[in-house]
């Protein structure tokens, strides 16, 4: 590890205006903080000499103080810059380099009590980071945040990708509009199929929000290492264009409990001129403290199958019995009348670890396997479920013993019905429990209203539970992939047992509502993805429902090979292969892919991308012999690419297994029409690869064997 870090540190006199700007290693970016003559603190930010960011005011409104908006002088300012490189535990590549310049000033308020405020400016080739720093100090221990007031000033009525600001859920399909246009109120109020929705109002959207501007540049607004604090989302104001912050309130509507010496997230503002430097970066991760765990020998990535697609198809259920009202302390759960079509039995539990052991999985997710199943959904009670007792029909020894001797890993699954008070109270034997039985990675789910009453899925508190739960995992050894929580802020790099989160519309969408776009997966990668890896559950190869039953109409809006495409597309160090065994056994040859795909990479590619229109990702497997992996995907519309292998070693002769949409395929019409071919391949070969409308294509690539060079065609 390399690390340069250089200081400058100088008193300023007291003045009434102050400016100071400072450009990022390159120079592509720089940053101008100034003092306006009220003492008003403003950035701007240029991109390449244009301004990207118009002068933005700072501040934060505090309740029963005065507030930190004005009345600010500079008493000091220090620049740092830094230089290294560090390996990540698991990603999408081996070593992340992190160059920023950094300015930090010391603001003073002329108050009778003086107060201090520090603002950290992290300046990267692509992007920014601030945050606010409160000081231990002699006027200001304890403080009530009641508003954050940062302002993001855009210099023109940009296309934006937004979804309603709300904070509980991230679940909704992305609108593409001018930022004119944007009304979340309407767009949330429709978004029928989510069960827990509050949208904000009409103009306030969620973060990320990526933006394009007419000349062809890309700006994300974010946030990164979010701790103790409630998630932002942004409210666009009455001055044109420019976004406000907006915080989760609690219950009494204050924002944040805050206690110095503290600081908040960083505010992030990525910026590039091409799509896929913004989806490459590595920003948000950069602006996360190292790793906290002293061990992390125990953390490795994923693939799972699981019971689970089953029950969202409506062929099993999670519930044991039919009935509509269960009470956890005194249930006999053995005299309720068996409705027939539990999933989480022991015998179809064995029948998935024997499939994982057949197809070189590691791991079996059980959803449905603990009572209380019955009346979880919607009644905002309090004792849903307590993790640790089983249905009638699901044996944890024999699950356990069976699991053990075919090798393959248990993955439990907590749902708490957001009932959160509950799962605090039992986690503790919770996780005993799971490590008694052998399970190594836990699934938690947070579907519902919050109790405690009053808080939000994004206020300070669950925040602060999520990263209890997982810093409680990290004791015990447990992997946490967390459903319905916070969208990821880069935290993984410091709790690499935070392996997933779903903190977005999933492909479980496309089972019950009218889900997801063939555009959904084209924007994860500018948005959602930023934050961290996401369990979004690809590999549907019976894409329609009517399979099922034939009054089901809905279907995976995608084709088959574009779902083999997303495990590359769709960066995760945990993936679900989530179709039924009976389904992959039906077609083999293109469920190898999935088989043979990594889950932890030594470099990764973005080669071409257009946010809302498609994208194209290679990678190279970590720990494995010169292996590469293509995933490609399109939207709606048919497209003829062209992939260069020149990322592959010269002087090699590699097999390639292009998996790709067979000329009639289409999302809609022809969803499951795929076709496999092998070639021999080297760095100069260029794949002509053709996507069906809503398709796409994956390929494979190793070191050609003796036998495959003199068999196969060169392409
Ligand atoms: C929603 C989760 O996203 C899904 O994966 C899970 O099966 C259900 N909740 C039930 O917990
Ligand atoms: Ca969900």
């Amino acid at each position: 590890m390399r690390r340069t870090l250089a200081f400058g540190a100088f008193l300023l006199f007291v003045q009434l205006t102050f400016g100071q700007s400072i450009s990022s290693p390159s120079g592509r970016l720089s940053l101008t903080f100034f003092l306006s003559p009220q003492g008003i603190p403003y950035y701007t930010l240029r991109f390449k000499g244009k301004e990207v960011i118009l002068p933005s005011r700072l501040g934060l409104e505090l309740k029963d103080q005065p507030s930190f908006l004005e009345n600010f002088t500079v008493i000091r300012t220090d620049t740092a810059s830094a230089d290294e490189t560090w390996e990540p535990v698991w990603g999408e590549v081996r070593k992340i380099r992190n160059s920023y310049r950094e300015l930090r000033l010391t603001l003073q308020q002329r108050l009778e009590q003086p107060r201090t405020l520090v603002l950290t400016f992290r300046l990267y080739d692509d992007g920014l980071g601030f945050r606010y720093e409160f000081p231990q100090q002699p006027h200001l221990t304890y403080f009530i945040l009641s508003d954050e007031r940062t302002e993001f000033a855009l210099t023109a009525n940009h296309t934006a990708f937004w979804i309603p600001g709300d904070f509980d859920t991230n679940e909704y399909v992305y609108n593409k509009t001018p930022l004119s246009d944007i009304d979340a109120l309407s767009a949330g109020k429709s978004a029928g199929e989510i069960f827990t929705r509050n949208p904000i109002g009409k103009r306030a959207v969620q973060t990320p929000l990526l933006m394009k501007t007419t000349e062809g540049l890309f700006l994300v607004l974010f946030e990164a290492a979010l701790v103790d604090y409630p998630a932002m989302c942004l409210t666009l104001s009455e001055r044109e264009y420019t976004f406000t912050s907006t915080l989760a309130p609690d219950a009494v509507g204050n924002k944040a409990y805050l206690q110095t010496p503290t600081r908040t997230p960083w505010r992030v503002i990525l910026v590039s001129d091409r799509a896929i430097e913004i989806a490459s970066s590595k920003t948000i991760l950069n602006l996360n403290e190292p790793c906290r765990l002293n061990d992390v020998s125990w953390i490795k990535p994923q693939k799972y199958v699981g019971i689970w697609w089953e029950m969202h198809v409506g062929r099993a259920s999670w519930s044991y019995a039919d009935t509509n009202s269960v009470r956890l302390t005194d249930t006999d759960w053995r005299q309720l009348k068996p409705n027939g079509r539990h999933g989480a039995t022991t015998e179809r539990t064995k029948q998935y670890i024997d499939f994982a052991a057949r197809h070189g999985f590691d791991a079996v997710l059980i959803e449905g396997w603990n009572v209380g199943w019955e009346d979880w959904f919607g009644k905002w009670k309090e004792e849903v479920f307590d993790f640790v007792t089983p249905y009638p029909d699901f044996d944890l020894d024999a699950v356990q013993k069976y699991a053990a001797k075919k090798g393959i890993e248990l993955i439990m699954h907590h749902e708490t019905a957001s009932a959160v008070t509950n799962y605090e109270r039992r986690i503790d034997e919770a996780f005993r429990f799971m490590k008694r039985y052998g399970y190594k990675t836990v699934k938690t789910g947070y579907v519902g209203r919050i109790i405690p009453r009053g808080e939000w899925h994004d206020g300070q508190w669950m925040i602060n539970h999520y990263l209890r739960v997982v810093e409680k995992a990290a004791q015990h050894r447990i992997l946490v992939n967390s459903h319905e929580s916070v969208r990821p802020t880069g935290l993984h790099r410091t709790y690499p047992n935070w392996i997933a989160a779903e903190a977005a519309r999933g492909n479980e969408f496309n089972a019950w509502s009218r889900g997801n776009p063939p555009e959904h997966e084209t924007i994860l990668p500018f948005t959602r993805l930023l934050g961290g890896p996401m369990d979004y559950t690809p590999g549907i190869f019976q894409i329609k429902l009517d399979y099922y039953h034939p009054e089901k109409k809905e279907q995976v809006h995608t084709t088959l090979a574009k779902q083999l495409a997303l495990y590359v597309t769709l960066y995760s160090p945990l993936q679900m292969a989530a179709d039924l065994p009976e389904n992959y056994e039906r077609f083999l040859d293109a469920f190898q892919f999935i088989k043979d795909v990594a889950v932890d990479w030594e470099d990764s590619r973005y080669l071409e991308a257009e946010p809302g229109d498609y994208l194209t990702v290679a990678r190279k497997a970590k720990g494995r012999n010169e292996e590469w992996f293509i995933g490609a995907i399109t939207d709606e519309n048919a497209r003829l690419i062209t992939v260069r292998l020149d990322f592959l070693q010269p002087e090699r002769t590699y097999t390639a297994t292009l998996y790709l949409d067979a000329p009639d395929a289409h999302w809609e019409k022809n969803p499951m029409a795929y076709r496999i071919e092998q070639y021999l391949v080297n760095y100069q070969t260029a794949l002509k690869l053709s996507l069906a409308p809503g398709g796409g294509a994956a390929v494979s690539i190793r070191p050609a064997t003796a036998i495959e060079e003199k068999r196969l065609r060169t392409y």
